[in-house]
């Protein structure tokens, strides 16, 4: 049999660090970008914090157009609907500002420029044939990390079930995170999406696609996100906090990238459908739950991760140090105020469409180091409720 490759996905060119979203000038012009379409939800538009971005273009001479016409968690018609904006308006590549929903819009859109619709013919794995139009993506959130990852997810009409585009040629040419943008978070934005960021570096470090190097990357991002997320929602102008809980956020996205998720991502998914609830918050209502099923099946990473989260363990057996792990992420789901299943609305009785959607979403149970069963999953979200 051959042996598995071990795969490090290496994403975008990246940009770190205070003040990185006014070089959007340099960016574009590095990529030839003479007029490009910017999409931002329209909070980010009506609030101002646009101008981050359209003030440098202004001064530099860069033309631009702004769609806003989607909503947080887009569907795939508001990608879709506006496919031919670019090709109207001579736009040559996208700008993504804002948190995933906005980002994720803009990927899809770059991608329609070379690939015809519709969109759910490339959701699942490397099935976008053409690399999409040139793409710069500034996140506004810390967050979904999709600013370096080769995700696009984006809810069906119909079902309103998520459906996730996963392609190297989604990913951005430049990725802008710039920990500025996020002071304007409010305490609730940052906490569920940091939990977001830390859900992917969990879910990642345990994954069965996971491997040494991509541990790397995760084991700083969830380092700097456990120690710094309490600070961040509390007193949200902390440099430093805003700063590690961003860096967290891209480490752990982009080493998603070939890790993939679990269990937590695949549960969560059809409760944002049903109930409008942020992908983070969700994402964290079920974190504990999941990491206590997975727990038993691999008790050293999970001692790993209580380490990782701060955690003393020495003097305890593999199995106790394990629990500590999933302690210390109820403990800080606690503190920063998330919320249970129960209060997002969630209810017993849609409890087994929810379990026979999750175990299905094939791509990400595939990663999840137990299998989960039908039962399984009703286990976990009795426990989460
Ligand atoms: N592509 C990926 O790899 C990936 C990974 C995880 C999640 N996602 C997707 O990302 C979406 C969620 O993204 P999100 O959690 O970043 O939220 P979001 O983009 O939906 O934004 C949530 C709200 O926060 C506001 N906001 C954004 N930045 C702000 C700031 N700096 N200050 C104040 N308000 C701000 C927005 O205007 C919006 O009202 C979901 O659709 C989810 O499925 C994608
Ligand atoms: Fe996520």
């Amino acid at each position: 049999m051959q042996k598995e490759l071990t795969n490090i996905m290496c994403p975008t060119d990246i940009w770190f660090g205070r003040g990185a979203a006014g070089r959007i000038g340099e960016a574009c012009r590095s990529l030839h970008l003479e007029r490009v379409l910017i999409v931002a939800d329209k909070y980010l538009v009506t609030g101002g914090s646009i101008r981050r971005v359209t003030d440098v273009l202004d001064r530099e001479g860069i033309g631009y157009h702004i769609f806003s016409e989607f909503h947080p968690n887009p569907a795939v018609s508001e990608a879709e609907a506006a496919c031919s904006i670019m090709r109207e308006q001579g736009l040559q590549g996208v700008i993504g500002f804002g948190g995933g929903s906005s980002m994720d819009t803009a990927k899809a859109i770059a991608m329609l420029q070379t690939n015809p619709p519709p969109i759910d013919q490339y959701a699942g794995m490397h099935k976008v044939p053409n690399k999409g139009a040139p793409t710069i993506l500034i996140a506004t959130t810390a967050g979904t990390g999709s600013e370096v990852s080769i995700g696009s997810i984006l809810k069906d009409d119909k079902t309103h079930v998520k459906l996730g585009v996963q392609s190297k040629n989604i990913l951005a040419d430049i990725a802008i995170a710039d920990p500025e943008l996020t002071f304007s978070m409010p305490p609730a934005l940052t906490a569920y999406t940091g939990m977001d960021a830390l859900t992917h570096g969990i879910e990642g470090y345990v994954s069965r696609f996971g491997n040494d190097v991509l541990r790397l990357l995760q084991r700083e991002g969830i380092r700097r996100i456990a120690r710094s997320l309490r600070t961040a929602v509390f007193n949200g102008g902390d440099e430093q906090a805003r700063e590690d809980v961003m860096m967290g956020s891209m480490l752990t996205g982009w080493a998603m990238a070939s890790s993939r998720l679990g269990a937590c991502h695949a549960m969560a998914y059809p409760v944002e459908a049903r109930h409008e609830a942020a992908h983070g918050e969700v994402n964290a209502a079920l974190l504990p739950a999941v990491m206590r099923f997975n727990a038993i099946g691999d008790l050293k990473r999970f001692r790993e991760l209580a380490e990782l989260l701060g955690e003393p363990t020495e003097g305890l057996n593999d199995r106790q140090a394990a629990f500590r792990a999933v302690e210390a992420v109820e403990r800080l789901s606690e503190d920063i105020g998330i919320k249970r299943l129960g209060q997002l609305g969630v209810c017993e009785e849609e409890l087994p469409e929810l379990a026979d959607i999750a175990v299905n979403y094939e791509r990400l149970m595939v990663a999840n180091p137990r299998k989960v069963s039908f039962d399984d999953a009703m286990e976990i979200y009795r426990n989460a409720l």
